[in-house]
């Protein structure tokens, strides 16, 4: 199978599987005060991570690229939004464009449309410093996305086998390069060993939670026979941040199912910067078009203003103040683990 036609699958699928909607934050409840002591006008939605700031805690997570004008016209659709909110947005997975030029344009087009925007550049942990350093040059990149996917990679049939070496080669990455490095999950989840091995070495963490975009369904719809037992295999994203914030004080960035002013509004509160979207905002993108995405963006920042006004939260740094309770799985989970 052609790496062309497995973005277009990806896209797809990712469509046709949809989100889990099991993240965890629905365990979470915020507790309401009767005296805020706040106002609309107020709230400031800024946020930053790592040394980057923009004017609100989400962005627009990697996606896509490689696959001919197709992903072209999707990630110049994605990078016009990003641009819209001053948020960031990051391409999908460079790979491709490294082993093939003609794949450069569906990947620089984000940085056109996008030109005084943060734009994120995105490769695998299998790869050199070299590399990364022609992906990043490539987009003008203001920060590197290194994903790690090991069992996306397992579950799909033209995945690597091998994960030796990978803390190494992030760490020789981050050496080399002069922009801050995020280490991502695509969807099943951070823990704090993971977390606390990273944060010697790198600035930020996408926590990339189970209980959205779900890669081990997607991929075993793409197989004759599916490893299913990895479908509900997975640190939710709620749990995620718990576990990542136990073993790094550096920015976080939770992704993971995220579709709501509510959940940015909780993962905040549990320790996250920000959040990232990706498949929530391909939905919208690609079912109601550029506008229809624009215009429910919006609404969500509104609602996001409006639950920090009662929660008489100004700004992000407060709102990771707010007091909160946790039911359900998730009370279970951090108690076994131990994490208050
Ligand atoms: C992704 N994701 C992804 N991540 C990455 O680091 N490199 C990539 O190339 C891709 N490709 C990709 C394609 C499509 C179609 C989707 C929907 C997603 C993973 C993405 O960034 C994110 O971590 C997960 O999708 C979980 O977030 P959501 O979708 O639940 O918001």
């Amino acid at each position: 199978m052609s790496r062309e036609k497995r973005k277009l699958d990806h896209i797809e699928h990712a469509l046709k599987t949809g989100q889990a909607g099991d993240n965890g934050l629905e365990d979470v409840k915020f507790v309401h005060q009767s005296l805020p002591n706040s106002s609309v006008e107020a709230v400031d939605l800024s946020t930053s991570l790592a040394t980057l700031s923009f004017d609100a805690p989400f962005m627009i997570n990697a996606m896509t690229g490689g696959g001919g004008t197709a992903t072209e016209g999707i990630n110049r659709q994605l990078a016009e939004i990003a641009a819209h909110f001053h948020v960031p947005i990051a391409v999908g997975s460079q790979m491709a464009a490294l082993r093939d030029p003609d794949q450069e344009q569906s990947f620089k087009v984000v940085r056109e449309y996008n030109k005084e925007g943060l734009v994120f550049a995105n490769l695998g942990s299998e790869a050199t410093v070299e590399q990364a350093k022609r992906a990043c040059d490539l987009i003008k990149a203001d920060l590197l996305q290194i994903h790690i996917n090991t069992v996306q990679e397992l579950v799909m049939p033209e995945g690597d086998r091998s994960f030796d070496g990978a803390l190494e080669r992030i760490s020789q990455i981050q050496e080399a390069l002069p922009i801050p490095v995020m280490v991502k999950e695509v969807g099943f989840g951070m823990s704090k060993e993971a977390a606390t091995k990273l944060a010697p070495i790198v600035d930020a963490i996408d926590v990339g939670g189970y209980g959205g975009t779900n890669f081990s369904k997607i991929e075993n719809a793409r197989r004759e026979m599916p490893y299913s037992f990895f479908d509900d295999w997975g640190i939710s994203t709620a749990a995620s941040i718990v576990e990542t914030r136990e073993g790094f004080s550096k920015g976080v960035s939770a992704t993971g199912g995220i579709r709501s002013a509510t959940e940015i509004a909780k993962s905040i509160a549990l320790g996250a910067d920000m959040c990232g979207m990706a498949g929530y905002v391909l939905k919208l993108l690609q079912n109601g078009g550029q506008k229809h995405a624009i215009q429910t963006l919006s609404h969500m920042l509104e609602e996001l203003t409006f639950i920090m006004t009662a929660l008489g939260a100004s700004d992000v740094g407060a709102l990771k103040q707010v007091p909160l309770v946790i039911q359900g799985n998730t009370y279970h989970w951090l108690s076994q683990r131990d994490l208050h």
